[in-house]
């Protein structure tokens, strides 16, 4: 992520839509509502997350969570680079990753779960 707090975000989204640039026709190869859905599995508990509810209903563009997007990066894996035993210090875990961006956008938009059990719950 850009240090955009969200709601910005979303107000650059709107225009660029607006002005006819959606995130389809800066990338035309991918099916937008690919993964409808995405169950992480691991030992805190399952994670389930609405992967085309955020992006269509919440209004998020994708490079708000594909933030290499921004840097002509269209490798959609955060796993790519966020690497799940990451000892690099530049480079946050998978975990970590996921963590960071999903809790800070929940907390600055005071809307979706930030304790562990209202995520770590399937
Ligand atoms: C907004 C949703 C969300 C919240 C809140 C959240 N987590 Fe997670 N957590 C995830 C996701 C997504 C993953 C990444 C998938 C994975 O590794 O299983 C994850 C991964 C983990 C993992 C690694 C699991 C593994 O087997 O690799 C642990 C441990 C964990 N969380 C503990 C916690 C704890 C403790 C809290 C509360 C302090 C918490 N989580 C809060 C979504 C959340
Ligand atoms: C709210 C955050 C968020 C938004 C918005 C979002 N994504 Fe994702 N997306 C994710 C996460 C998290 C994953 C899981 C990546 C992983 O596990 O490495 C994912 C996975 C994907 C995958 C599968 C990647 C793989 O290797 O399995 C594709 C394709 C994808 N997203 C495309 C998009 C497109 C296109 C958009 C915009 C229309 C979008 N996403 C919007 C967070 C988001
Ligand atoms: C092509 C490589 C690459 C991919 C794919 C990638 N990241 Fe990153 N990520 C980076 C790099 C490099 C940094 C550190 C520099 C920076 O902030 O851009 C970073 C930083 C971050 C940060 C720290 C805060 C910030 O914005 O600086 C978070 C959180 C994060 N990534 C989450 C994710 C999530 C979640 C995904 C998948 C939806 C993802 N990243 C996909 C390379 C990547
Ligand atoms: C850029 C902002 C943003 C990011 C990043 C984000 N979310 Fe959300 N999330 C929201 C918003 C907005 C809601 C809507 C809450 C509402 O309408 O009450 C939400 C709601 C949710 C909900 C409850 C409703 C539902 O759709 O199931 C869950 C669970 C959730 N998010 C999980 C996650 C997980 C897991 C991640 C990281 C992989 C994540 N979110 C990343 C913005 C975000």
């Amino acid at each position: 992520m850009q240090h955009l707090p969200p709601k910005k975000l979303l107000a650059v989204a709107i225009v660029l839509s607006l002005l006819g640039f959606g995130a389809y026709t800066l990338f035309p190869a991918q099916p937008p509502m690919e993964p409808v859905r995405i169950l992480f599995e691991g030992k805190a508990g399952n994670v389930l997350f609405d992967h085309q509810i955020h992006a269509e209903n919440y209004g998020l563009d994708c490079a708000s969570c594909h933030h290499n997007l921004e840097y002509g990066d269209d490798t959609f894996s955060c796993l790519a680079c966020h690497e799940k035993d990451s000892d690099d210090p530049f480079m946050l875990s998978y975990m970590d990753a996921l963590h960071d961006q999903c809790i800070q956008c929940h907390e600055d938009e005071q809307a979706g779960p930030v304790d562990c059990a209202a995520c770590h719950n399937r």
